[in-house]
């Protein structure tokens, strides 16, 4: 990550780690499960969620006791959605953050039932977190709608049910802004309600923000299985085309895909205005998802 986010990114990151860690030592027993559980959460991905849910409570002006539990449990789903993604079934990867995926490490059925802990580990620790209960409630709402029949899960359903169709922009959008957007807005929504009296219309600037930078999250992804080396992305390179995934590049080709990808940057820049100088790590961090190589 470029430095100046990288010297906001760090602490954070550690910060989740952390808490991450103690989550799965308090809510998953010892054994393969927990030993699973943890090889999938606590394997250096970017942290790019936990940034957006700091990042926007940043822009509200308030980081709570809260804040840091939201964080961790959209991660947790961001997580379990890896491990299921990855399965033979799904997108039949063997490689993960550089390292052999779960199924590959341990065995199928422990992935599965690893995800499965995941997922119920994110409400758990929101159901446990130290926040006012509206701000629990309202946020295990948005996470299980980001997530699931609505949201990622459908998004992934619409994912290999298309596998080898020639779709049009419209549903490659829908499809992208399911199964990735969903849980990038979700993100950035927990953040801005961990702060107790977060207004309305700051609600809504980030729920503007989000929704353009979900869609562009997804788009940079296929635009790097094309671009970038299965080194870099610690995961295998050209994936899509090799599963005939229906992406942005085979759609629009890449000048055409970066175009979009540079427009919804610009979206989300500018949905920020209302929050001035308190969104610059928003800004810093739309700024690397729309460059990154990994
Ligand atoms: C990869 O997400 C899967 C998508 C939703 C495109 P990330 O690029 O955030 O993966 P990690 O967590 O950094 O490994
Ligand atoms: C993943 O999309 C979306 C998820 C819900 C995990 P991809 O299948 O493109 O993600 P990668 O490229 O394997 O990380
Ligand atoms: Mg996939
Ligand atoms: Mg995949
Ligand atoms: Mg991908």
């Amino acid at each position: 990550m470029e430095s100046e986010l990288s010297t906001i990114a760090d602490p954070i990151r550690q910060k989740i780690e952390a808490l991450l860690r103690q989550c799965t030592e308090q809510y998953v027993d010892t054994g393969q499960l927990r030993e699973a559980v943890r090889y999938a959460l606590l394997n250096g991905g970017k942290r790019v969620r936990p940034l957006l849910a700091f990042a926007a409570a940043d822009a509200c002006g308030d980081r709570s006791e809260y804040l840091p539990y939201a964080a961790a449990a959209v991660e947790a789903i961001h997580a379990y959605s890896l491990v299921h993604d990855d399965l033979p079934s799904m997108d039949d990867d063997d490689l993960r953050r550089g390292k052999p995926t779960i199924h590959i490490a341990f065995d199928e059925a422990t992935a599965v039932l690893a995800g499965d802990a995941l997922q119920t580990l994110a409400f758990e620790i929101l159901a446990n977190a130290p926040g006012t209960d509206s701000q629990i409630v309202k946020s295990i709402a948005c996470l299980s709608k980001a997530s699931g029949g609505r949201g990622m899960v459908e998004g992934q359903m619409l994912d290999i049910q298309q596998v080898g169709d020639a779709i049009d922009l419209e549903a490659l959008r829908l499809m992208h802004r399911r199964k990735t957007g969903a849980l990038i807005s979700a993100s950035v929504i927990l953040g801005g309600l961990s702060v107790v009296d977060v207004k309305s219309a700051q609600l809504s600037a980030l729920e503007e923000y989000a929704d353009a930078l979900g869609l562009a999250f997804q788009i940079r992804d296929d635009i790097i299985d094309q671009i970038s080396s299965t080194e870099v992305l610690g995961k295998p390179q050209g994936a899509d085309q090799a599963l005939n995934k229906p992406n942005y590049i085979d759609l629009l080709g890449l000048e055409a895909a970066t175009e979009e990808l540079n427009s919804l940057h610009q979206s989300a820049k500018k949905a920020l205005m209302i929050f001035g100088d308190s969104a610059k790590t928003l800004h810093l961090i739309s700024d690397f998802i729309v460059q990154r190589l990994h």
